[in-house]
């Protein structure tokens, strides 16, 4: 082994939380890791959202390429604010260092590749949804991994609605799975094979969502 490998080898530090969400994504193609953060950073990043939100940074999300605003309010309703690392102040520095370890143990430890990523605020207003669909609808086979990090108040209420609902086969048969948005709680799942919804949403939901990508 030449000395530099050598040197990576003693640089590796095993991360127990980490492995943990890895063998959940190898196992079922998602993986829900709840205290991802902190309650400290989780409010750091929902005041960070509220404030751009007020500042009426968020523009509606749109679907696809150019498509009429008419259709693509049957497909998704929320507004969404695109994150700029290069730009980013305390809550946002925070966040992407945690995302950035991640990436990091990803890249060492399964070999994904992941060069690039993109992030951003969003947030559905009540009534809103987002109908089923894959994350690569847009023909982006760079996206691998989605990862959302949910942003509600404590104590959120099932009767709040807005659960990401995913869906799979197996043996020819579809299952679904419902995963509430609790605060603090990430969801991560293969974005090339895993289609999934946001059901109606009851109270404004408020979230951090993006793609880690190839390139
Ligand atoms: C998306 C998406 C899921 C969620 O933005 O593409 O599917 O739970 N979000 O917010
Ligand atoms: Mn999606």
């Amino acid at each position: 082994m030449k000395e530099n490998e050598l040197y990576e080898q003693l640089e590796f530090q095993e991360n127990p939380y980490f492995e943990e969400v890895i063998s959940e994504l190898v196992e079922n193609q998602y993986c829900i890791a709840d205290n991802f953060f902190t309650t400290e950073e989780v409010l750091l990043f929902r005041n960070s959202l509220k404030e751009k939100y007020r500042e009426n940074e968020f523009k509606k999300a749109a679907i696809g390429n150019k498509t009429n605003e008419l259709v693509a309010k049957s497909v998704r309703g929320d507004f969404i604010l695109w994150i700029d690392e290069a730009n980013a102040g305390l809550a946002e520095v925070l966040f992407f260092q945690k995302i950035n370890a991640l990436v990091d143990y990803l890249n060492k430890t399964c070999f994904l590749g992941i060069l690039t990523k993109e992030f951003h605020y969003a947030l559905y207003p009540e009534g809103t949804f987002y109908k089923r669909h894959l994350d690569t609808f847009q023909n982006d086979g760079r996206r691998k991994l989605s990862l959302v990090c949910y942003l509600n108040e404590e104590g959120w209420n099932p009767e709040n609605g807005g659960e990401l609902v995913i869906y799979q086969q197996e043996n020819g048969q579809e299952t679904t799975k419902s995963i509430y948005p609790k605060a603090g709680r990430v969801v991560i799942f293969e974005s090339q094979v895993l289609e999934h919804e946001v059901r109606p949403v009851k109270k404004s939901r408020l979230s951090i969502t993006g793609w880690l990508k190839t390139r």
